[in-house]
């Protein structure tokens, strides 16, 4: 397994988006897909303009900020990826979707290439078990947004070669990130430690213990965290939120992981956090606003 030069995003939204712009930024050749038109387009529109802030700001000189935009390129087609060193997916959280996805990509991709996957919880070891190449699949957890966050968790599935280990380990440091390693149980490091903090939050608010701003500022100037739990829900995506929780409930067997039925109840509504402007909170313009 040679040194990686290429890599295959698939999954152009928040995570998928950031992680092809930190790839090209670091001087890789980057192909990205989201089997969604409109997504894709709004991803490439993202990158140049956060590309361009970091110009702007002086953290990124103006050549190598023009030579990360070359290094990336978009398609609405995955036979792009036939050549990648690594895909690196990005797609919903749902196992049975991520599976069909690495189901269609062992077809194209070369088979020397490594099969990372972003999941926030889904078992490595299952995913990896729907390719040719098991010992090629790992668990390459980016945080968000991934440009500005320092950490990624490694997961190595059961089957998962030291070789893939290794490449993926320098990857993340050429990345400029700092890794921790995890098994592979269900939400591994991060989020088997968080997402319960921000299901007991929702918890404490459907049961009327205090306001969302009292839960956020409680955990902020209480214990020091940057961002209130409700907050940082509305950042990570409610949706992905619900599906990690669920991951940890049936993976976990406690019904202490049992989601909230508040935070349920948000998700059915269409309440999916900044993303699309409404979640916990209301995002209009610079300033939160409530909801009744
Ligand atoms: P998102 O909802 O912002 O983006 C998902 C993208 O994947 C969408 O653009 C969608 O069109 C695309 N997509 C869905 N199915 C696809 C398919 N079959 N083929 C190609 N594209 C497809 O989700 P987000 O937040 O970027 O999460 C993506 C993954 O990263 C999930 O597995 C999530 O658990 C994980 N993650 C999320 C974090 C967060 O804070 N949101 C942090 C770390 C990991």
């Amino acid at each position: 397994m040679g040194e990686i030069r290429s890599v295959g995003v698939v999954g152009g939204g928040q995570m998928g988006s950031g992680i092809a712009q930190l790839a090209a930024v670091n001087g890789l050749q980057v192909w990205l897909h989201d089997s969604d038109s409109a997504s894709l387009s709004k991803a490439m529109n993202n990158i140049s303009s956060r590309i361009q802030t970091l110009i702007t700001k002086g953290h990124l000189t103006k050549e190598k900020g023009s030579e990360a935009l070359r290094n990336l390129r978009c398609t609405s087609s995955l036979e792009d990826f036939c050549c990648v060193d690594i895909v690196i997916e990005a797609i919903v959280e749902s196992e049975e979707v991520k599976k069909k996805l690495f189901v269609q990509l062992d077809k194209i991709v070369k088979p020397s290439a490594i099969f990372a996957s972003n999941t926030s919880s889904i078992s490595i070891t299952r995913l990896a078990s729907a390719t040719s190449r098991p010992s090629q699949v790992i668990g390459m957890h980016f945080m968000n947004p991934p440009p500005v966050m320092k950490l990624v968790e490694i997961i190595r599935g059961a089957n998962t070669s030291e070789d893939t280990f290794n490449a993926t380990k320098f990857l993340a440091e050429r990345l400029g990130k700092k890794i921790i390693c995890s098994k592979d149980f269900a939400g591994f490091i991060v989020n088997r430690i968080l997402m319960p903090m921000i299901n007991e939050a929702f918890h404490a608010l459907y049961s009327g213990v205090a306001t969302k701003e009292d839960i956020d500022d409680g955990m902020k100037l209480g214990t020091n965290h940057p961002m209130g739990p409700l907050e940082l829900a509305d950042h990570i995506g409610l949706d992905v939120c619900l599906s990690i929780i669920k991951v940890l409930h049936a993976g976990l067997g406690d019904t202490k992981y049992a989601p909230c039925p508040l935070l349920v109840h948000y998700v059915d509504a269409g309440r999916l956090g900044r993303k699309n402007g409404i979640g916990v909170y209301e995002y209009g313009g610079d300033k939160f606003k409530e909801i009744k």
